[in-house]
């Protein structure tokens, strides 16, 4: 069965084929098919985009959004994570919390997957604290260089990104709907 992820990031599909390798019938394939992002929590942004996808093309599609959320900024950027990288970025985060003792945050994906039968959500949360400063060691995108998982004294930023794929928000959503993927097959 193949299954279309609606997105511009090719990284995206190799995580995603990389999770599910191990369904011999199951492959992942990228379609560029713009949806639009409603302003939203994850969950209402995934199942509109995966509804809205398969009605343009029928076949099996999922969505991913993504967002990190932290808790003294009453889940700020959350939605916003996209916007406010690109605006204020790290730095700017980090000046937000100077005064704020609580530094945890987590990150969450929601995947969206629709068929005939309609729209399923998986998620996946990973847990952490916002360091006090930008450390990276070149792994890594956003976010990583200022969050510190559960469990680690290293910042996403400085784990080897096979090591942030065992542990991250996208894989544990992607684990999800593999189990549900093996139950339909
Ligand atoms: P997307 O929905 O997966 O494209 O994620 C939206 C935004 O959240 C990205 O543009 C990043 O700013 C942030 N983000 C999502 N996942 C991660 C991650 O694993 N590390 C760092 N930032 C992330």
């Amino acid at each position: 069965m193949k299954i279309y992820f609606a997105t511009g990031n090719p990284n995206k599909i190799k995580e995603a084929n990389i999770i599910l390798k191990d369904l011999k019938n199951i492959t992942v394939e990228q379609i560029k098919c713009p949806y639009p992002e409603i302003q939203g929590t994850l969950e209402e942004v995934s199942e509109f985009g995966a509804k809205y996808v398969y009605e343009k093309i029928k076949k099996p599609i999922i969505v991913e959004d993504s967002g990190f959320f932290v808790e003294s900024l009453n889940g700020f950027p959350g939605t916003y994570s996209k916007y406010v990288q690109e605006t204020i970025g790290n730095e700017g985060i980090l000046k937000l919390l100077e005064d704020k003792k609580d530094r945890t945050a987590y990150f969450k994906t929601v995947i969206g997957y629709c068929d005939e039968n309609g729209v399923k959500l998986f998620k996946g949360t990973v847990k952490g604290k916002v360091s006090y400063k930008i450390r990276s060691k070149g792994y890594g995108f956003a976010y990583d260089s200022i969050f510190i998982p559960d469990g680690e004294d290293r910042t996403f930023a400085e784990m080897k990104t096979e090591e942030k794929s065992e542990i991250s928000h996208r894989k544990k959503a992607f684990e999800e709907f593999k189990k549900f993927l093996c139950n339909i097959q």
